[in-house]
């Protein structure tokens, strides 16, 4: 249940001088793409997330612009990781409460899922997901 399993992921990068090509086959997540969906136009000092899931697993990746990441376990330890690379993403497990902010003008945050969207697959009271 550990924040150990959130897995900083380097996405293959094929540089060319007519602009890079990062591409995000099967083989470097460990769950089956079921749904892709991103956040934009998110205004300077707003905060999205505040939330655990039960059984999904997310890929968050800056494909532009940067953004902070933080991320608790069960036991409230806390640990942030800010992502502005679109050749690299964060693997968040299930049962790991997230909230993104610092969101860099333009930012775009893509989020790749281990399943499709379902409301009770959300944790979204911080203490509930503490006494789990
Ligand atoms: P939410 O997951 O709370 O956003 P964030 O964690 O980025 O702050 O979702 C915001 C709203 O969008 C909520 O009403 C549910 C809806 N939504 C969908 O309908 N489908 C989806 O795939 C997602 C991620 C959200």
């Amino acid at each position: 249940m550990g924040l150990n399993r959130v897995k900083i992921i380097d996405i293959p990068k094929i540089v060319d001088v007519r602009g890079n090509l990062s591409v995000i086959e099967k083989n470097i997540l460990p769950f089956s793409i079921k749904r892709v969906y991103y956040l934009y136009d998110v205004p300077s000092g707003v905060f999205r997330g505040g939330h655990a899931h039960v059984n999904q697993q997310e890929f968050l990746i800056a494909l532009s612009g940067s953004f902070n990441v933080s991320l608790y376990d069960v036991n409230k330890e806390k640990q942030v990781i800010t992502l502005n690379k679109p050749n690299q993403g964060v693997l968040i497990p299930t049962m790991i409460w997230r909230e993104l902010d610092n969101f860099s003008s333009g930012s775009v945050c893509l989020v790749i899922a281990s399943d499709i969207y379902k409301e009770e697959d959300y944790i979204r009271d911080y203490d509930v997901f503490t006494k789990i």
